[in-house]
């Protein structure tokens, strides 16, 4: 039966001459389909006398076989090809340089934020939060703060406008973050109403500030970590004690000198100015002020419902970009809210 030879020659070169997978499958059809060649010698066989039929059927079998198998072989290859053809094309170099993704870091202001939270944590205190648009009362008349007083101007606060493009009465961006304090105090009286004792207060409270100013060492959106303890024995050597502990533990030295030089603030009574001098370094023996402090003023304890006749307080307010400053060393406050990656960079 030499035209079987011959069907497995041609079906071994046509399925060759193809690559593509659904082509070589209807190629396949040709030999092997319904009406293919092997399957109509199959079908021929019933025709044959019966001694034909064995030798017939076996070899038309073999031959089928050998289709077959010359198929598989073919799918096999052209799916490797392809499988090789995808690699190639898909191929990484591992070995590239990378794009060099910037990892970002914390902005040095932040870093000093959050030193002065684990530092006042670590000595009891817990971080109060509020909102930086902030009601009249809270910024000021709470906080003692009469009508006529100059930070209630229109030059040092930024106010707000309603819709009719007029300025928004009671509303304000806050200027110092001790409204916090004044929130925070209320809502503690309100939770320990109609208790013979409310437990100590004690928390500090950072956050963004906003005044009308601008210049290397002002900038009119600002920090601040205002700081308050209230309790039933408070004196103003607490507050002596808890700054200068403060200050020596944030600029890790206890080569530093503060000094707390009487001032005045609506807020408090008596108050201080509390400056630092660093006995070595660039700013050996210079004395920089670095916050504000004083007793909580018994009208500031009433505002917010504390028996000023049993209880006392202090409270203090630091500028955390001055204390950012003074650590790392910088001389233009601006420097830290302009964004430039080439100073940014120097802290991460
Ligand atoms: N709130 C004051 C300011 O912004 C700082 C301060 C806080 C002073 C607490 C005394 C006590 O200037």
């Amino acid at each position: 039966m030499q035209d079987l030879d011959l069907i497995v020659r041609e079906a071994e070169a046509a399925f060759a001459a193809i690559n593509d997978p659904d082509a070589l499958e209807q190629v396949k059809a040709r030999y092997l389909g319904k009406s293919g060649q092997i399957t109509e010698l199959l079908k021929g066989l019933g025709k044959l006398p019966p001694e034909e039929k064995k030798t017939a059927g076996a070899a038309i079998n073999q031959a089928k076989v050998a289709v077959e198998a010359a198929l598989n072989t073919r799918r096999e290859d052209i799916r490797r090809a392809a499988l090789e053809a995808r690699l190639a094309e898909e191929a990484l170099d591992v070995t590239l340089p990378g794009r060099g993704e910037g990892r970002g870091g914390l902005h040095p202001v932040t870093r000093t934020l959050e030193r002065i939270e684990t530092l006042f944590r670590s000595i009891g205190f817990s971080v109060a939060d509020g909102p930086e648009i902030e009601e009249d009362f809270f910024n000021f008349t709470a906080l003692n703060t009469p009508e006529e007083h100059p930070a209630r101007s229109m030059h040092d606060t930024f106010y707000l406008l309603d819709e009719q493009g007029k300025v928004a009465e009671n509303v304000l961006l806050r200027t110092h973050t001790s409204p916090i304090q004044a929130r925070y105090m209320q809502a503690h009286v309100a939770k320990y109403a109609g208790q013979a004792s409310m437990p100590e207060i004690r928390i500090i409270a950072p956050g963004r500030v906003y005044r009308v100013d601008s210049d290397a060492t002002h900038s009119p959106m600002f920090h601040q970590v205002e700081g308050l303890w209230v309790g039933e024995d408070v004196s103003f050597a607490d507050l002596k004690g808890v700054i200068a502990d403060f200050l020596k533990s944030f600029f890790e030295t206890d080569d530093l000198q503060v000094r707390f030089r009487p001032s005045f603030f609506p807020f408090t009574e008596p108050s201080a100015e509390i400056d630092v001098a660093f006995m070595s370094g660039a700013l050996k023996g210079r004395w920089l002020e670095i916050a504000g402090c004083g007793m909580v003023h018994p009208n500031v304890l009433a505002h917010a419902g504390i028996d000023a006749e049993r209880y006392t307080g202090f409270a203090f307010g630091f500028g955390p970009d001055r204390l950012t400053m003074l650590r790392y060393g910088v001389n233009d406050l601006r420097l830290f809210f302009e964004g430039d990656l080439r100073f940014l960079r120097q802290f991460v």
